[in-house]
């Protein structure tokens, strides 16, 4: 993979989705590089705040250079929050697309569940956009009735919906909903809390399913350089020597039988 630089780029629109998500798009050459899975890293305007944060990748538009991440506002004086704050037509600087993103090709001619929880659950929808396959279910996971970006994933599959307050679809997360629907699939592909990944991860390989999970970590450099983001993993890996993953380029996308959570 050719070497990422910095790149400075416009905000094209700001929205509020829910309480504390929002929804920006920006343009970047980035969006014709970018697979679902992949994530950009943004850098703050505050000197104080040094590392960038990372942020998947929601949806893409390579022909026209568009890139939208949603996020959400972590708390006050945070860097999300200051991205929250910046209108169209003011510039930011990124880096990526970085990671690996999810392997599309182990979808064809296969029923596939993808399923995305809480912040998970935007870079579940430019895969449900881009995945070929016999037949596509999309289970997401919310809080409550914010069930941001629903719209969207109807619009791309057979939609099912957990909340944990019961206001919307199955009352529980996103494995209930998909106890409740007696949903099956050959190939599952994952995001969100570890949590969830865990359960999904045990479901799978109880059920012998090919699973894929996109993990979380803190990064600090998110290139690969500085170890800050390791996972266990089963084997031995060759960057390292150690039982270990950087989850900032061996991943953040990863085969459930890879890694231990
Ligand atoms: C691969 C990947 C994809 C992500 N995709 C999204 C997304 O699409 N939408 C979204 O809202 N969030 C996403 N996150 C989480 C997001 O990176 C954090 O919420 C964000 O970095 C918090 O920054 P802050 O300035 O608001 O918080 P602060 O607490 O001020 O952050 C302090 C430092 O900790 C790091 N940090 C804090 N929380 C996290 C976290 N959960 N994960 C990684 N680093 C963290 C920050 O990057 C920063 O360097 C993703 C994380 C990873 C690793
Ligand atoms: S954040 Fe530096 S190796 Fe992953």
């Amino acid at each position: 993979m050719a070497k990422r630089k910095k790149e400075k780029v416009r905000i094209l629109s700001q929205e509020r989705l829910a309480e504390g998500i929002f929804s920006m798009w920006i343009e970047t050459e980035a969006a014709a590089l970018a697979r679902p899975g992949q994530f950009i890293s943004i850098y703050t305007n505050d000197a104080g705040k040094l590392l960038p944060r990372p942020i998947s990748i929601c949806e893409t538009d390579g022909e026209r250079k568009r890139l939208r991440v949603v996020y959400r506002v972590t708390g006050k004086d945070t860097g999300t929050e200051q991205f929250s704050e910046m209108k169209e037509g003011e510039l930011l600087e990124i880096i990526g697309p970085l990671g690996n993103g999810f392997p599309l090709e182990r979808a064809e001619g296969k029923r596939v569940c993808l399923m995305g929880g809480g912040i998970g659950v935007p870079p579940i929808l430019e895969l449900a956009k881009q995945i070929r396959c016999l037949e596509k279910q999309i289970v997401v996971g919310y809080r409550d009735e914010n069930t941001f970006l629903k719209e969207e994933f109807d619009r791309n599959g057979s939609l099912y919906i957990s909340t944990e307050d019961g206001s919307v679809g199955t009352k529980g997360n996103v494995m209930d909903a998909v106890r409740e629907n007696e949903l099956s699939a050959d190939v599952v592909y994952a995001c969100g809390p570890t949590p969830m990944l865990r359960a999904i991860k045990e479901f799978a390989e109880k059920n012998r399913v090919e699973c894929y999970i996109s993990l979380e970590e803190r990064m600090a450099c998110g290139i690969g350089a500085c170890l800050g983001c390791v996972c266990q993993s089963k084997e031995t890996d060759s960057h390292s020597n150690v039982k270990n993953k950087r989850i900032c380029k061996d991943g953040p996308v990863f085969l459930s039988t890879e890694v231990e959570i």
